[in-house]
């Protein structure tokens, strides 16, 4: 079976796969989450249209950083041509770095899916297979695809589809256990997980309310995954890759991730995406995720909504690093032994 059985092997070795998602897996980002155990992580999608214009923008979400050992690329669009294209220019600038090409067939946005791309193409089960056939063909690497359990409640279409997709080359598929419809609201249906693996030989990524190192080895025991997508669990929380390998291999449960080491975390990342060059002003973002929980949480996320230099941030974390002299974990929680001056 060539790339599948490839692709289980490596799955075997480290399942905990860090997730697509734009606007946050970034290199920084993913410099993150692989340094404490993510070995495979996604580049946010990437529009098949934005590569053919050539817009450097576009292609900076693509570009793994020098650090990064691999990178796994998901493009979206809607033309088979252009997916051709893509995945042309993809290899030759990415290299040997480039470890699968993953197609979008799950984003549920507006601005996406009324657009035909995305988990639109779910209705569009021949236009998908020919992006499939036509990535393939030109693809030195597998060709994955993820999806949704279908568009509505009404479309379960996930395993037809993803049987589908198999015929058409796909080497994996991903399905996120919501529908297009549902966008990320109820909770994920893991069944689904196991309705496609019925239909298909070649390994599947289960996806969906992944918030913990607990929720990411349950979903890899309990479903047929042969991987798990680390997406939202991520969040302010790269230790989830090294807690779910050492919690599934050992059964020893993760170690609180105390305030300093989270705060070490927040600088760390601060650091890199700085060296990245990037606007300091998407920092805004991580550091919420980073503070959640800590004393006076709301006025610190405050403070850092109204940063926007490098700097700003330095001086916030040098902040925190003062008020966290008074912290203690008590009970679980992180209280301040004394009131917090801001
Ligand atoms: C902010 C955000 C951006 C996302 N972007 C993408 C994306 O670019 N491509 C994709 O396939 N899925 C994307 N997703 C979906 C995730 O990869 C994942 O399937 C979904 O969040 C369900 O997992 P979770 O409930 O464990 O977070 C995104 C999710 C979030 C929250």
């Amino acid at each position: 079976m060539g790339y599948a059985d490839d692709l289980r092997a490596a799955f075997a070795a480290q399942p905990f796969l860090l997730a697509p998602m734009a606007g946050v897996t970034d290199a920084p980002y993913r410099l993150m989450c692989r340094a404490h155990g993510a070995t495979w992580a996604y580049s946010e999608m990437v529009s098949v249209a934005g590569l053919a214009y050539n817009g450097e923008k576009t292609w900076d979400l693509v570009m793994p950083d020098a650090r990064e050992p691999q990178l796994c690329v998901q493009l979206f669009g809607t033309k088979p041509e252009q997916f051709a294209a893509a995945v042309e220019a993809v290899q030759e600038r990415v290299g040997a770095k480039l470890t699968l090409i993953d197609i979008n067939m799950a984003c549920p946005v507006r601005k996406v899916a009324g657009k035909g791309e995305g988990s639109a193409l779910m209705r569009a089960p021949e236009r998908a297979e020919a992006i499939v056939r036509a990535a393939v063909q030109r693809a030195q690497v597998p060709v994955t695809v993820k999806m949704r359990i279908g568009y509505t409640a009404a479309e379960r279409t996930a395993p037809d589809f993803a049987a589908r997709m198999e015929a058409a080359g796909a080497a994996a598929v991903a399905v996120h256990g919501r529908t297009a419809s549902q966008m990320y609201t109820g909770t994920a249906d893991w069944s689904i997980i196991d309705e496609v693996a019925a239909r298909v030989g070649v390994p599947v990524i289960g996806s969906g309310d992944v918030f913990c190192a607990q929720d990411a080895v349950r979903m890899l025991t309990e479903t047929a995954a042969s991987a798990v997508f680390c997406a939202r669990g991520t969040y302010g929380n790269p230790w989830i890759f090294e807690d779910a390998l050492s919690l599934l291999r050992t059964g020893e449960e993760p170690r609180p991730h105390g305030f300093e080491e989270r705060l070490e975390a927040f600088r760390q990342h601060l650091g890199l995406l700085e060296e990245a060059g990037a606007h300091m002003v998407r920092a805004r973002t991580f550091a919420a995720w980073y503070l959640k929980g800590l004393p006076e949480a709301a006025a610190w996320r405050r403070r850092a909504t109204a940063c926007v230099s490098a700097e700003d941030f330095r001086a916030l974390v040098s902040d925190l690093g003062k008020a966290s002299e008074t912290w203690v974990v008590a009970g679980g929680k992180v209280i301040d032994t004394r009131a917090a001056g801001l």
